[in-house]
């Protein structure tokens, strides 16, 4: 089978996309506004961009009104935010953030998302997530505009925070131990991933 994407709609086109581009990574991102009022939404299109600097990305497309989501709004606007990794263990709180909210009224109070504040940026992270990067807004890029137009949001990361209890042996994070879920299409979640050792080619 092979399809035209000019010929689908961006409804199809997207969901080809999110049944095929899988596992997802969640990026669980908290923000403020400009007031302090805190937010948190997550993010499956989502991913590490280099080390030099450290930097990560995440898209946030606008509304079904071409309006930019919350999250967006707030980085452009404060240049911080959080991403937390999700465990299985938050993955029911995860889901029901990304309700939406009127603008203004947190996730964290409505859903009772525990937090815990941040070592240099003003939103909070998630008590719980194993992982939390806090980032200053690097640059966002603009894909397009209008319903569902497409944002990329490059973070550089200024402190990451690993918790003790799933470092392995070697110091670093151990898949297992952390046990993150994964997106795949529609309601789909992917966890508890088999490892597969394969040693790299000179
Ligand atoms: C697992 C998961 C992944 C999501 N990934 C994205 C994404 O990559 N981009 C996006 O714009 N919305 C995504 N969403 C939807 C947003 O979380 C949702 O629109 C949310 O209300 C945005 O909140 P905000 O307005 O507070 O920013 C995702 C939802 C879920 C449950």
């Amino acid at each position: 089978m092979q399809l035209d994407p000019s010929q689908l709609s961006v409804r199809d086109m997207y969901q080809w996309m999110i049944h095929t581009i899988l596992p997802r990574p969640i990026a669980w991102v908290s923000t403020c506004d400009t007031t302090g009022r805190t937010n948190i939404a997550p993010f499956s299109f989502f991913m590490g961009v280099c080390a030099k600097p450290p930097t990560l990305m995440f898209c946030p497309v606008n509304d079904r009104f071409g309006k930019p989501k919350d999250t967006l709004r707030n980085v452009e606007e404060t240049r911080q935010f959080v991403v937390n990794l999700v465990p299985t263990a938050l993955c029911e709180s995860m889901n029901q953030t990304a309700a939406s909210l009127p603008h203004g009224e947190s996730e964290f109070d409505r859903f009772g998302v525990p937090a815990t504040p941040s070592l240099r940026v003003k939103p909070p992270r998630v008590t719980g997530s194993p992982v939390a990067f806090e980032c200053e807004l690097d640059r966002i890029v603009r894909i397009s505009e209008g319903p569902a137009g497409g944002n990329v949001v490059f973070g550089r990361i200024i402190a990451l925070h690993v918790e003790d209890s799933v470092l392995g042996p070697d110091g670093l994070p151990d898949a297992a131990r952390m046990d993150l879920i994964a997106r795949a299409g529609g309601d789909l979640y992917l966890h508890k991933a088999q490892a597969l050792r394969m040693e790299r080619p000179d």
